[in-house]
């Protein structure tokens, strides 16, 4: 039961199945009365005849009893021709409880069937009607006895009766029908169910998959389609609508609120930088000053980055960066990083190897950051390299697909923080790397993510504390490669 439709069908069907079993157990209960109220009229209106045809017969005749060729007295042959048409169980007894006549369907009962059906006209006559079980293998029987006062002496009471299944559609028969048909009946009610919950259902689910859609937090401006009408489905895609709205607004509020904040902080920190430098380069400012100018002019070097870096997300956050796209061969910025990291590795001893393909990469993308994404791999991979370790940069084209591999036999990442590299401010150890050597914002990998993203691609890690990482960023060639070219 893990859908709502297969609950629907569930409950569907489950409640048509009561419903059938009650409207059934009802239909057979009276069915059941019905049908033994026809028997009753029935074998009443039979001993009425049969007691008439004898009253009828005695004032024609005088006598109604005859020797039988083995020399038993039985109903006169004559008058005994009137009841071979009789179609259920006729019993004829003298007044002493002899039988004189027995109708065609008593006559093929079994003989122990025929003696109980004579037990219950033993005079004295226990009672007129009722229901009498005359055989273990045959179904009960309703029975009417009727004393035949006319032909007193000769005839003693007729026994008419009939079993009690021998109405026409009785209470078995429907049983029956009904034990066959209730299988029918719940599969094609499931069948019923499962497609009229599905119809009910699809406009629910095509607002599940715009919803998701939407869920991926970059397309808060998308707004559910309202379907016409007032029901329940519309409801939801306005309430979700307003829901969208409203956060929309706050995020933009936020996202506005850091790229205003940052933006207002460059110029205060331009000048501050310029001051400290004109102060450091001042042949009159004392010796012992230099050092904490220094550390000063680090700090604010280090804030400029961290305002800059917040300005790019903010901007990326509300969409106001657009991507400024020319077809390069990737090869040039890739040789343009190593260069760089080259730079950047002389003083740690760690050599920086490139391996790239033969022919030109050529891929429509962003120069600026594109550069940037890969100069954010390569400084992280020299940072947390130890010395006279090994960064190496691969450029390989699949044709489907670009792919472009930072290594390093660095420190590497604990498996636990794997999860949280590409998230911002994130910082394996902030307090040793605050003092210490290897300082950063913590924004560089989620800026390196929204770039590789920003591209069509996709960035993954792979890393084994202590042997080193690699990071891989894989770009797909492809029509809608690029998500947000310029607006
Ligand atoms: N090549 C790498 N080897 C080991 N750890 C790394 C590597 N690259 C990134 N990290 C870890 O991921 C964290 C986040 O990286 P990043 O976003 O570039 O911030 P920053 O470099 O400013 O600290 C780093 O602080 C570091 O702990
Ligand atoms: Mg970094």
């Amino acid at each position: 039961m893990t859908t709502l439709r297969q609950r629907l069908t569930f409950w569907y069907t489950g409640a048509l199945g009561a419903t059938i079993l009650v409207f059934g157990a009802s239909l057979y209960l009276d069915r059941r009365v019905s049908s033994l109220r026809e028997i009753d009229q029935r074998l009443s209106l039979e001993a009425e005849l049969s007691a008439g045809w004898l009253t009828e017969s005695r004032r024609v005749v005088e006598r109604l009893i005859v020797p039988d060729p083995l020399g038993i007295p039985t109903l006169d042959p004559a008058i005994a021709a009137y009841f071979e048409a009789f179609r259920d169980y006729l019993v004829i007894v003298s007044p002493t409880g002899q039988l004189l006549f027995l109708s065609v369907q008593a006559r093929a009962l079994p003989p122990a069937a025929i003696d109980s059906l004579l037990a219950l006209v033993q005079p004295p006559v226990p009672s007129f009607e009722g229901t009498a079980t005359i055989s273990p293998q045959l179904p009960a029987v309703r029975y009417l006895i009727q004393p035949v006062p006319a032909a007193a002496g000769q005839i003693g009471v007729v026994l008419v009766a009939a079993a009690t299944n021998s109405v026409l559609f009785g209470p078995s028969a429907l049983l029956r029908s009904m034990v066959v048909s209730l299988p029918i009946l719940l599969l094609g009610s499931i069948l019923l169910g499962f497609w009229l919950a599905g119809t009910a259902l699809k406009p629910l689910d095509a607002m599940v998959a715009e919803l998701e859609a939407i869920a991926d937090g970059r397309s808060l401006h998308r707004r559910l389609p309202v379907p016409a009408g007032a029901d329940e489905t519309r409801r939801l895609a306005l309430a979700a609508n307003r829901t969208f709205g409203r956060l929309e607004d706050s995020f933009s509020a936020l996202y506005r609120f850091t790229a205003d904040a940052s933006h207002e902080l460059k110029t205060p920190l331009m000048v501050l930088r310029a001051g400290v430098e004109r102060t450091l380069t001042n042949p009159k400012t004392p010796p012992e000053n230099l050092e904490a100018l220094d550390a000063s002019l680090a700090e604010i070097n280090r804030m400029s980055e961290l305002v800059e870096n917040l300005l790019m997300l903010a901007r990326a956050d509300e969409g106001r960066a657009p991507l400024v796209v020319t077809e390069c061969d990737l090869r040039d910025l890739l040789a343009e990083a190593a260069d760089t990291a080259g730079i950047l590795a002389e003083d740690k001893g760690i050599t920086v190897t490139t391996t790239m393909p033969e022919q030109p990469v050529h891929l429509p993308v962003d120069r600026a950051r594109f550069s940037q994404m890969l100069l954010n791999l390569v400084t992280n991979a020299i940072k947390y390299t130890p010395e006279a370790g090994e960064v190496l940069l691969e450029l390989a084209d699949a044709g489907d697909d670009v792919t472009i591999l930072v290594r390093d036999t660095g420190r590497g990442i604990a498996p636990g923080d794997l999860p949280h590299i590409f998230d911002r401010f994130w910082r394996s150890d902030p307090a040793r790397s605050r003092v210490g050597q290897p300082t950063g914002t913590g924004l560089g990998l989620a800026i390196t993510k929204w770039i590789a993203e920003a591209h069509g691609g996709e960035i993954t890690v792979q890393s084994r504390p202590g042997r080193g990482s690699i990071f891989t960023v894989r770009l797909p060639r492809g029509t809608e490669r690029i998500v947000e070219s310029g607006e």
